[in-house]
């Protein structure tokens, strides 16, 4: 089985310098060629470890005002800078080995972000440390800093109260699938693509977020991703099934399942391993084989995991109770397409019928925000059918060596505990 290219952070023993709160060291040979290869430079990590900020780079310029997010790899806080009184969201990077310094996934996701101005991107303002008493000696804490957006998508259909009409599901669809197209276009995967990772402003303009698992498509041949990436509910069947040369493809799937959620309001496949997954989707899109999808015969755990037979599509069946709209039922059914070569583009998806007949989407969804007085977020409506969420968060924290993916077990479906299946 080959090697994920995923890289752990940098080498304990080699030399390091203080410079404005980050440690600062020359790279290892070893480490100049995993840099290059995942595109995070020597000038790159000149840059971080020499960042100063225009106006602020030390977290106590920021008042903490809550707790709003508990990712995987660590806390996020709706916080003030006491100098302007503007809101911002205070991300702590998680220092697996604080030793290692600052983490090349968080320099990953910096640069990514850095690259992705747009506005349906979330917006990274600065990068601020801190040395807390508790901290072990000149052991500093870091933040990333972005403006602060009023909810998170599974915190919003969450709330029963908040109800959402075709023109804002098409508003919210074109938001997502128009930034999409923008991180597939500057080359760059998401990753991660679920309603936790969606946020919305109180303006009523939707950003995707939380590049900590994003990487730049590579444009080497053969070149090897890991495939242990994507939260299990919106992981796509290439991914399940061990592909290793995934492209923009894995994103849409995301962006397909979500559009469902956006009915539904949870999540519409609720595995809890990667064989009820495969059976979740075989369940909605129809039993995985060549003749939909010729390639998949050669993927690694095609013969590994139990593949129900016989299965039709059921998508316009089964999501027609919910979803009337026919224009919509027909995208998320091309979103969610088995074969990644024929799941098309986010721009593909924005040339849609949907987006083009009555209702059609508006510039934003201030007026559905209007009617909302409180902050919604994954992490605090963690009640109702996401209180469960968690079960289907990504396997590995992104600061972390990455591990070679295990082999799937030979779970058979007659001994898999009862499937989580949020639409039937
Ligand atoms: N800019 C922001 N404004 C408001 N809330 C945010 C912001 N960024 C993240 N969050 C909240 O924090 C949660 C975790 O942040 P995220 O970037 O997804 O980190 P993780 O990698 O730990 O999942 C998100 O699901 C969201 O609820
Ligand atoms: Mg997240």
């Amino acid at each position: 089985m080959s090697q994920p290219m995923d890289i752990d952070p940098g080498n304990a023993d080699a030399p390091q310098s203080q410079s404005n709160g980050f440690q600062s060291r020359v790279p290892t040979g070893e480490e100049a060629v995993v840099m290059e290869r995942s595109k995070v430079t020597a000038p790159l990590l000149h840059y971080i470890a020499n960042f100063k900020s225009p106006y602020m780079n030390d977290v106590s310029c920021y008042e903490i005002l809550k707790k709003v997010g508990q990712g995987t790899f660590g806390e996020v806080f709706k916080a003030r800078c006491r100098t302007t009184g503007r809101k911002v969201a205070l991300k702590r990077i998680l220092l697996e080995n604080e030793l290692d310094g600052f983490p090349i996934t968080a320099l990953r996701e910096v640069k990514m972000l850095q690259q992705l101005k747009h506005q349906h991107i979330t917006e990274l303002l600065d990068i601020c440390s801190s040395r807390s008493a508790n901290s072990k000696k000149g052991i500093a804490k870091f933040y990333l800093v972005f403006t602060f957006c009023d909810h998170d998508l599974a915190g919003l259909l969450s709330n029963k109260k908040m109800q959402l009409s075709l023109t804002h599901r098409k508003t919210l669809m074109k938001h997502l699938l128009t930034g999409l197209h923008q991180i597939h276009h500057s080359s760059i995967l998401h990753r991660d693509m679920k309603a936790a990772n969606i946020l919305v402003t109180r303006e009523g303009v939707l950003k995707l977020a939380d590049f900590g698992l994003a990487r730049p498509i590579f444009k080497v041949q053969n070149a090897l991703f890991t495939n242990r990436v994507v939260t299990l509910w919106y992981r796509p069947p290439e991914l399940l099934l061990g592909e290793n040369q995934y492209g923009t493809a894995i994103d849409i799937w995301g962006a397909g399942c979500i559009m469902a959620e956006l009915w539904t309001r949870t999540p519409i496949m609720q595995g809890n391993t990667e064989q009820k997954q495969l059976s979740l989707i075989s369940n909605l899109c129809g039993s995985i084989v060549p003749e939909v999808w010729p390639d998949v015969v050669s993927l690694p755990y095609f013969d590994k995991f139990e593949l129900p037979q016989n299965l039709k599509r059921k998508i316009s069946e089964r999501l027609g109770c919910i979803i009337q709209d026919v224009n919509a039922i027909d995208l998320i059914d091309r979103l969610m397409t088995l074969n990644p070569k024929k799941r098309g583009s986010a721009e593909e998806a924005l040339d849609h019928t949907f987006f083009f007949t009555a209702p059609h989407p508006k510039e934003d969804v201030s007026d559905l925000m209007a009617g909302i007085h409180q902050s919604l977020f994954e992490y605090t409506e963690r009640q109702g059918p996401h209180a469960e969420r968690r079960k289907g968060e990504r396997v590995q924290p992104h600061n972390g060596p990455r591990r070679v993916p295990n082999p799937p077990r030979q779970n058979t479906l007659a001994n898999t505990d009862q499937f989580h299946d949020m639409i039937f």
